[in-house]
């Protein structure tokens, strides 16, 4: 990539957490960012960063609001090199709960979650791939924020747990076709860190001792900013440690050809 203090971030769900703590990051060393989030808080949060940060309100699950920032962020500054897909939220109705309404027909579920951490992902990177297009063959780079919920299922929170896996299998199924254009796409699946994400009562609730800190997301996030080869990688952070995981051991033989061999045959109908 070219001198940091000429590169140009986007990042989803800015205004809090994760997406804050990356936008000072980048912004230190001298990125230029765009947050995009729903927060009221976001003009706020922007401006106390300075002039190098840039504020768009952005629904990501509606294509429209995240393309008009997309377009915002592009116009802002002429270029866009690093793409951080990070807005996030558990799920919204209890989907173990009443099927009925008060008719006796049964209930449509509320897939919010899936709007917002899976279709809006999928907006993302096209997005992602639109401008990245304009930078002349350098590409550009996609982090996908994904979670542990994404290897271990979490309980009770379905919608959640089949985004983040869905993000893992974003992560490994776009990345060798990106990178024909130089796009790297990886993902950071962290454990659990307290942020806004967390509901009332959860991080007193849970032991120090297996409080995952800031510091380790970033450093997978810097782990795939940094590197211009890294790519279709997923690191679990866990405490102070970024494990890259691999895709599960193939079951027999017959599944080994299936994806290697077999690719050849795959190609024949999906691009490869
Ligand atoms: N905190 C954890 O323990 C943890 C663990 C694993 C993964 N994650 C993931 O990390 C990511 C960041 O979450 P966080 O923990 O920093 O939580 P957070 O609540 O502090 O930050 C999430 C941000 O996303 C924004 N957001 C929500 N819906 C949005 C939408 N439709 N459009 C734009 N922005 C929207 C929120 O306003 C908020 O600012 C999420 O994808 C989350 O699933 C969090």
């Amino acid at each position: 990539m070219a001198d940091s203090d000429s590169l140009v971030a986007l990042i989803t769900g800015a205004a809090s957490g994760m997406g804050l703590a990356l936008a000072k990051d980048l912004l230190a060393k001298n990125w230029r960012v765009a947050l995009l989030d729903i927060s009221q808080a976001g003009p706020s949060i922007a401006s106390e960063l300075g002039p190098s940060a840039v504020y768009f309100h952005s629904d990501v699950s509606s294509w429209e609001s995240q393309a008009a920032a997309f377009g915002g962020a592009f116009k802002t500054w002429g270029r866009i090199d690093f793409v951080a897909l990070n807005a996030g939220i558990d799920d919204k109705e209890d989907f173990f709960g009443p099927t009925a309404d008060a008719d006796g027909n049964p209930v449509k579920p509320n897939l919010k979650t899936v709007d917002v951490n899976l279709v809006a992902v999928f907006y993302g990177i096209r997005l992602a791939t639109h401008y990245f297009r304009k930078n002349e063959g350098r590409g550009g780079k996609i982090v996908l924020t994904s979670s542990d919920a994404g290897l271990y299922a979490l309980v009770g929170v379905p919608q959640y747990t089949a985004c983040k896996h869905g993000l893992v299998g974003i992560t490994r199924s776009m990345a060798p076709i990106l990178a024909k254009e130089k796009i790297t796409i990886n993902a950071v699946l962290p454990a659990f860190v307290p942020t806004g994400l967390a509901p009332p009562g959860l991080i007193d609730a849970w032991p120090k001792e297996h409080i995952t800190p800031m510091s380790t997301v970033l450093k997978a996030f810097n782990m795939f900013v940094d590197n211009d080869e890294m790519t279709g990688e997923t690191g679990e952070c866990s405490l102070d440690t970024v494990y890259l995981r691999k895709q599960p051991e193939y079951a027999n033989e017959s599944q080994r050809w299936g994806r290697e061999e077999g690719g050849k045959v795959w190609a024949l109908v999906y691009p490869g």
